[in-house]
């Protein structure tokens, strides 16, 4: 056998020097530099700094420290601004990130709910299975369940790690670098999954198409007393297995997730709209009424019509709907629920360029906020064509009444 020279093997070079170039870190060590105390004393520094000023910060903190350690603590401190909005400024400010893992991760308000739920149904030890950053695992210790919390990224471990001591909850969570595939669920009383939703291209639809496929996680889940399962909210009620309850949750009137929840109450839908908390549980209505617009035009949320449920915001209300395919719902009453926003209705106008433009300079209306439900116009090219100027403002609904394109004009219900 030929013996072929061998090239010295290259020694690492120390951690601080891989760190990534240009902001975020792309790996343990470089990651683990941060956690040092020349890495902490840095992202303290760079707390609250402005974004605009990042050059000159940077510039100086290269005098004291290596030039990659700055680099990765302003990356670090960039998606600690970026998480603000899914944490808060309190949390945010201490915890770590990954681009992708401030991306996937569940926003605190969303966690919290679900933690509260676990908390409800009476769950001490739960494997968090897909752990991600940790904000899950996060709220259900904040909750005070003990969490095993898994993922098979070694950095998204390591970071995971750091934000549950950031936060002091390490006694509570222990975070294990595995494929959750070969995890034994046998000793909790809960298992939770957020499996990956997107691969190298881009967003995934196909549950089966998630990591871990949907259908593993139905299984692990059937395996524990209780389950839940975070999907997408456009997952088709036909692909909810029998024996789960589905709850679509919205925050702030965007829907952010759908769960999957085993060992609850099979077959039942429900939506739940953040930050109220307010649950609706379908009752399994038939279709609501279809009539005139009313007085009232009530806009469902969107976990509400993800849910299928707008049929028991229509009873709560007792309204009925502008459309047999629409889920605007009408009422000559006012009722203030919280699943829906309540406009007050002052015209009522087949859809017409003209009309619509002259009837809104009449208003003296400049600024329109455009909703739609099954209508084809572009928001965005109607408000260029409709050139408005004035002082006053409305809700200009698009859609369709009785099968007709109708545009309806509203004032939201609390300015009144
Ligand atoms: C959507 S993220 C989880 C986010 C997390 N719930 C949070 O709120 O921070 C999905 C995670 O699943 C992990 N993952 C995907 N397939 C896995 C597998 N087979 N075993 C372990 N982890 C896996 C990915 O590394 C990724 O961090």
């Amino acid at each position: 056998m030929p013996r072929w020279p061998t090239a010295p093997t290259p020694r690492p070079p120390p951690a601080v020097h891989r760190l990534a170039h240009n902001g975020p870190v792309d790996d343990v060590d470089s990651f683990s530099a941060l956690l040092t105390p020349e890495g902490q004393a840095l992202l303290e520094e760079l707390r609250d700094h402005d974004p605009g000023r990042e050059l000159a910060v940077a510039t100086r903190l290269r005098r004291h420290h290596p030039a990659e350690l700055v680099s990765a603590a302003l990356g670090q401190a960039r998606l600690r601004q970026r998480a603000v909005a899914k944490f808060g400024a309190a949390d945010a400010q201490r915890m770590f990130f990954t681009p992708q893992g401030v991306e996937q991760s569940t926003r605190a308000a969303v966690a919290e709910h679900r933690a509260r739920r676990f908390e409800e149904i009476g769950v001490h030890r739960a494997a968090d299975l897909c752990c991600g950053i940790g904000a899950d695992a996060i709220a259900l210790a904040r909750a005070g369940v003990q969490v095993l919390a898994v993922d098979r990224s070694p950095l998204t471990c390591a970071v995971a790690r750091a934000n549950m001591a950031a936060l002091g909850l390490s006694r509570r969570v222990e975070v294990r670098c595995a494929d959750v595939t070969e995890v034994d669920v046998a000793e909790f009383d809960a298992v939770f999954a957020d499996p990956a939703r997107r691969n190298g291209r881009g967003r995934v639809f196909d549950p089966e198409a998630y990591s871990p496929p949907l259908s593993w996680a139905v299984e692990t889940a059937r395996r524990a007393p209780h389950g839940a399962l975070k999907v997408a909210p456009g997952i088709p009620h036909e692909a909810v297995p029998e024996d789960a309850e589905a709850e679509w949750v919205s925050d702030g009137g965007d829907v952010k997730e759908a769960v999957l929840w085993f060992g609850t109450a099979p077959r039942v839908r429900r939506a739940t709209v953040l930050p109220t908390g307010a649950s609706l549980l379908g009752t399994g209505l038939p279709a609501p009424p279809v009539g005139p617009v009313g007085r009232w035009l009530y806009e469902p949320d969107g976990a509400v019509v993800r849910a299928h449920l707008v049929a028991d915001v229509a009873e709560r209300i007792g309204g009925r709907l502008i459309d047999p395919t629409i889920a605007y719902v009408t009422a000559d009453v006012l009722h203030q629920v919280p699943y829906a926003t309540a406009y007050e209705v002052t015209d009522t106008l087949p859809f017409n360029l003209k009309k619509l433009r002259s009837l809104l300079r009449e208003r003296g209306v400049g600024v329109v906020t455009i909703k739609k439900r099954g209508s084809a116009v572009e928001p965005e090219e109607l408000r260029k064509r409709l050139r408005l100027h004035g002082s006053d403002s409305c809700v200009v609904f698009l859609t369709r009444v009785a099968g007709s394109p109708t545009v309806l004009l509203a004032q939201p219900a609390e300015r009144r």
